[in-house]
């Protein structure tokens, strides 16, 4: 069966609706970390999975990337590099453009943070269509690094961004609506 943590921490992410706009079931997980238990848990699951893969690169994605992934790296024994919007990294940096409902975004990595050959997870908080954890993929790629597997909190499975992501391993702890 199922590990006992995750009903607990799906209970704790908070579901709020037409959040940015109508008819996005917005996944908020500021609830999750408001439960001690249920955060550590959510780590702790993580660590678990991670401790032994031999991963020196744990890269999380703005925003909520930053808050899951650090206290994973620490654990791990991993560094932890940000995957960043455009013009907030202040040295050189690599950039890869990904297709939003309209339009397009970018995300930056400074240039340096890694070396080829290294092992890398990548952390979010949720994957919906997966645009945004590919476009973390082809920048660590680009540079050499291998990317072990992808880990998210939460999948919006009906946005098959799973598939999106092709053959490579993508890890979630709970499934949103
Ligand atoms: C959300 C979420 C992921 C991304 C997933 O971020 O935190 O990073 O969307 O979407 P995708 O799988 O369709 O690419 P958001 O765009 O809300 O940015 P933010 O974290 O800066 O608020």
């Amino acid at each position: 069966g199922q590990d006992p943590r995750i009903q607990k921490i799906s209970s704790a992410i908070r579901v709020i609706p037409d959040f940015p706009k109508p008819g996005i079931m917005f996944q908020d997980i500021t609830t999750l970390l408001l439960d001690t238990k249920a955060f550590r848990d959510t780590i702790d699951l993580f660590v678990e999975r991670y401790k032994d893969k031999d991963i020196s690169v744990v890269a999380g994605i703005e925003a909520r990337g930053f808050i899951f992934g650090p206290p994973i790296a620490l654990a791990i024994g991993a560094k932890f590099v940000p995957m960043r919007k455009p013009n907030k990294l202040p040295g050189e940096v690599i950039s890869e453009e990904y297709s939003l409902e309209y339009g397009t975004d970018k995300m930056e990595m400074h240039v340096g943070a890694v070396e080829a050959g290294e092992r890398a997870l990548i952390i979010d908080d949720l994957i919906a269509t997966g645009g945004t954890l590919c476009a973390a993929i082809r920048l660590l790629e680009r540079v050499g690094v291998h990317v072990v597997e992808c880990a998210c909190v939460i999948e919006l499975p009906e946005l098959k961004g799973r598939e999106r992501l092709g053959d490579k391993p993508l890890f979630v702890l709970v499934n949103g609506a």
